[in-house]
C-alpha cells in the first residue's frame, strides 16, 4: 500500500463540495436589492425596512442576541465592539496570539496594547490562568477567540472577566451557530463578533457582526459603524469618531439566505466531526482533539488535530530539509514541522493546512528592522511595546497541528469513514515516511 504522495493512485477519490455555496434564494435576493434600487443600508446603517436591518433582526433571532450590529468585515466588528465598551489608547488587551492578526490590531488601532497569553493544548483557546498571570492595573479587556468553533475555557474566562471587572469579547468568527451549554456564540461575553468573509461558515465575500445583550454598547456601536452618527438627528451631525463600518444591502440578502442554511449545516459538521474524532483516536500518529464539555454544537470551521511526530520521526531539523527541497525561500523556521504530513494528506486527496502562524511569531510584533521603518500610527502614539514571546503552547502547536477546512464535514458519514481510511493508511506506512526522511537527512 503505496502513499499517494510517492506516485501512487489514489484509494479514494473525494468529492467535496464547493464552497462558498449559494442556490436560487441567493439570486433572488440579489435581483431584489438591484430591482429596488436601494444598494446602500442607509446613513445609520440599517432601519428595519433595509435587508440590512431585517438581517440583522433575523441573526438576532437565530442567535438570542438582544442586539446584533452588522458591518463591514470581522476585523471592524471587534474594534467597534472594543471602542463601545470603552476600551482607549494605553488599555492593555489580553488575548491569545494563537489567532488571526485583526484580533490584535484591532485593538491597536484604538491604541490599545495586545497583550498575549497563551492557550490550552486540549482546545487551542485562551488559557484562564494565563490570562491570570498577564492582568495589570491596565487590563481593561479579554478577547478570546472560539478557535475554529470551539468555545474552550469559556466558563473559567467569563469568571475572571466577572471578578476582575474586566469586558469580555468573544472572537466568534469561527464559530456562528456554535452551541455552549444552550448558548450560542456570541452571548456569553459583553460582546461577540462575526466574521462573514468567504471561507467563513456564512459569507457575503466579505462582511462582519457584532452582538450583544448591553444596551449601551449597542448605542455606541451603531454609531462609531456609522461616522459617529446618531439616531434621531441629521445625517451630517457626527457626535464622535467613528469609521464607515456599513455593509451593503447586496451584502445583507446574500447573508439572508445563508442564515437559514446555517442550523442544518452546523449540526451535520458537528455530528461529522465528531464520528472523525472517534475514527481517528487511537490510530498512531494523529491526535484529534475533542470538544470542550457542555459542547452542543460546533460550528468546525476548522477542524484541528496533532500530529505525533516522533511517531513518523520529523525532527525540526528535517523539517527545514524537507522546506528547502519544497523550495521555499523565505525563513524556514516559519514552515510548520507538519508540512510533509500535510502534503501526504492532500496526496491522498484530503484538504488541509496549518491555518496561523502564532502572532508572537509576526514581524508585526517582533523588533525587526523591518518594523522600524513601517510604524504606524499606533507606535507613535504608544511607543513600541514588548510583546510576550515564550508562548509554549501556541508555539508546538504551530510545528504539529494541522487544520481540515470545513468543506469535508459537509457531506455523509460515509466520506468521513473513507476519510479516517486515509489517517490509517498514513499511519501504517510510517516506515515509508521515514524511509524518505532518511534520503533526505543525507542529502547535503
Ligand atoms: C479569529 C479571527 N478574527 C478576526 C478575523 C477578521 O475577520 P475579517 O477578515 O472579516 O476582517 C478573522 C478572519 O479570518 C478571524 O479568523
Amino acid at each position: 500500500m503505496r502513499l499517494a504522495f510517492f506516485g501512487e493512485e489514489r484509494e479514494s477519490v473525494f468529492d467535496f463540495p464547493e464552497w462558498p455555496q449559494f442556490d436560487n434564494s441567493e439570486i433572488l435576493g440579489l435581483e431584489r436589492v438591484l430591482n429596488s434600487r436601494r444598494w446602500f443600508a442607509g446613513f445609520l446603517g440599517g432601519d428595519e425596512k433595509s435587508e440590512v436591518g431585517q438581517f440583522e433582526r433575523e441573526f438576532a433571532e437565530y442567535n438570542g442576541s438582544k442586539h446584533t450590529i452588522a458591518v463591514s468585515n470581522g476585523e471592524a466588528a471587534l474594534i467597534i465592539a472594543l471602542a463601545a465598551s470603552g476600551v482607549g489608547a494605553g488599555d492593555e488587551v489580553i488575548m491569545p496570539a494563537w489567532t488571526f492578526v485583526a484580533t490584535a490590531s484591532a485593538a491597536m488601532h484604538l491604541g490599545a496594547v495586545p497583550v498575549f497569553a497563551d492557550v490550552t493544548p486540549d482546545n487551542l483557546c485562551l488559557d484562564p490562568n494565563d490570562v491570570l498571570r498577564k492582568i495589570t492595573d491596565k487590563t481593561r479587556a479579554v478577547i478570546t477567540v472560539h478557535y475554529g468553533g470551539k468555545l474552550g475555557n469559556i466558563d473559567q474566562l467569563s469568571e475572571i472577566a466577572h471578578k476582575k471587572n474586566l469586558i469580555l469579547i468573544e472572537d466568534a468568527c469561527h464559530a456562528h451557530g456554535s452551541v455552549y451549554r444552550d448558548k450560542k456564540a456570541g452571548t456569553i461575553g459583553h460582546a461577540g463578533c462575526f466574521s462573514f468573509q468567504e471561507s467563513k461558515t456564512m459569507t457575503s465575500g466579505e462582511g462582519g457582526l457584532l452582538t450583544t445583550d448591553d444596551d449601551y454598547i449597542a448605542q455606541m456601536a451603531r454609531s462609531f459603524r456609522s461616522n459617529g452618527r446618531k439616531v434621531d438627528s441629521p445625517g451630517y451631525l457626527h457626535y464622535r469618531l467613528g469609521w464607515n463600518y456599513r455593509l451593503t444591502e447586496f451584502q445583507a440578502a446574500i447573508l439572508r439566505a445563508q442564515l437559514v442554511r446555517l442550523d442544518e449545516q452546523v449540526k451535520r459538521r458537528t455530528d461529522n466531526s465528531r464520528l472523525l474524532t472517534s475514527l481517528i483516536d487511537g490510530i498512531p500518529g494523529f491526535i484529534p482533539m475533542v470538544d470542550p464539555e457542555g459542547t452542543e454544537q460546533n460550528s468546525c470551521y476548522l477542524y484541528p488535530l496533532r500530529l505525533d511526530l516522533d511517531y513518523f520521526g520529523i525532527t525540526r531539523e528535517l523539517a527545514d530539509r524537507y522546506a528547502k527541497k519544497r523550495g521555499i525561500s523565505y525563513n524556514h523556521s516559519l514552515v510548520p514541522s507538519s508540512m510533509l504530513i500535510e502534503d501526504i494528506l492532500r496526496a491522498e486527496g484530503i484538504p488541509c493546512s496549518s491555518v496561523y502562524i502564532p502572532l508572537n511569531r509576526s514581524p508585526l510584533f517582533l523588533d525587526t528592522e523591518e518594523k522600524t521603518k513601517g510604524l504606524g500610527t499606533f507606535e507613535r502614539y504608544i511607543g513600541v511595546p514588548q510583546y510576550e514571546t515564550a508562548l509554549p503552547v501556541s508555539d508546538k502547536a504551530f510545528e504539529e497541528v494541522i487544520d481540515l477546512p470545513l468543506k469535508v464535514f459537509m457531506g455523509e458519514a460515509g466520506t468521513i469513514q473513507s476519510v479516517a481510511r486515509v489517517f490509517e493508511k498514513i499511519s501504517f506506512s510510517v516506515d515509508q515516511v521515514k524511509a524518505y526522511l532518511k534520503e533526505l537527512s543525507i542529502v547535503p
